[in-house]
């Protein structure tokens, strides 16, 4: 049954320069937005998330991204109101390592939104349910020149576990304490 999707109950807000951002797991129902998104990105974000010069999501991808099967994987995306619907500027997500209580995590915030707080925000949710189902450790693949994701992740208590395999990329990990014992 591992692959059935599975959608966790949470939901959490913040307030974004006078803007309400709203922060829940993403669903099949935000494919658009999840494409607009990405298609939006400037072309170095998109180059920081994925590691190569991808303009869009593929049909396979888009799926794979809209489809959370909690608690082996989760993505939650930070969504704001816009005349014309809501609006996603952010996710964060990880995915287990199969058989393992490890977690790679990738996240991305809309350019216009970036500096504001809303990495740190989406990653302390998402490590929290990440947390609550199983995952005792969380790294992230980031590429050596990212210094804004090089920032954020010490910020959060990761530290240099390695570098990859892969020469561009240093994978940057972080122990989870037990449940309750930090509130950052
Ligand atoms: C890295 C990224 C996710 C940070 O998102 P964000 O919402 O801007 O991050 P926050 O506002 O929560 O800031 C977190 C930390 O990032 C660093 N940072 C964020 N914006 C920065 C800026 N404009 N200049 C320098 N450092 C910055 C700081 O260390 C900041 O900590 P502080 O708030 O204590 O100063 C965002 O820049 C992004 O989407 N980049 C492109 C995609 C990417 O690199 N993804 C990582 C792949 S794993």
């Amino acid at each position: 049954m591992a692959n059935v999707p599975c959608i966790p109950d949470f939901s959490d807000a913040m307030d974004v320069d006078g803007t309400h951002v709203t922060i829940r797991p993403i669903e099949p129902a935000d494919r658009d937005r999840e494409s607009a998104f990405v298609r939006k990105l400037s072309d170095a974000s998109r180059y920081y998330r994925f590691h190569s010069s991808m303009k869009e999501l593929t049909p396979a991808l888009l799926e794979r991204f809209t489809e959370c099967h909690y608690p082996d994987d989760l993505a939650l995306v930070a969504m704001v109101d816009t005349a014309s619907g809501p609006e996603q500027i952010g996710v964060a997500r990880y995915i287990r390592e199969p058989g393992t209580d490890r977690a790679e995590i990738a996240i991305v915030v809309a350019d216009a939104w970036q500096g504001k707080g809303i990495a740190t925000r989406l990653l302390y949710d998402l490590r929290d349910l990440a947390r609550s189902g199983g995952i005792h450790q969380l790294y992230a693949s980031v590429l050596r020149e990212n210094g804004r994701m090089l920032d954020l992740c010490r910020k959060l208590g990761f530290s240099l576990e390695r570098a990859d395999t892969e020469p561009r990329t240093s994978q940057l990990g972080k122990q989870l304490p037990p449940l309750g014992e930090d509130s950052q």
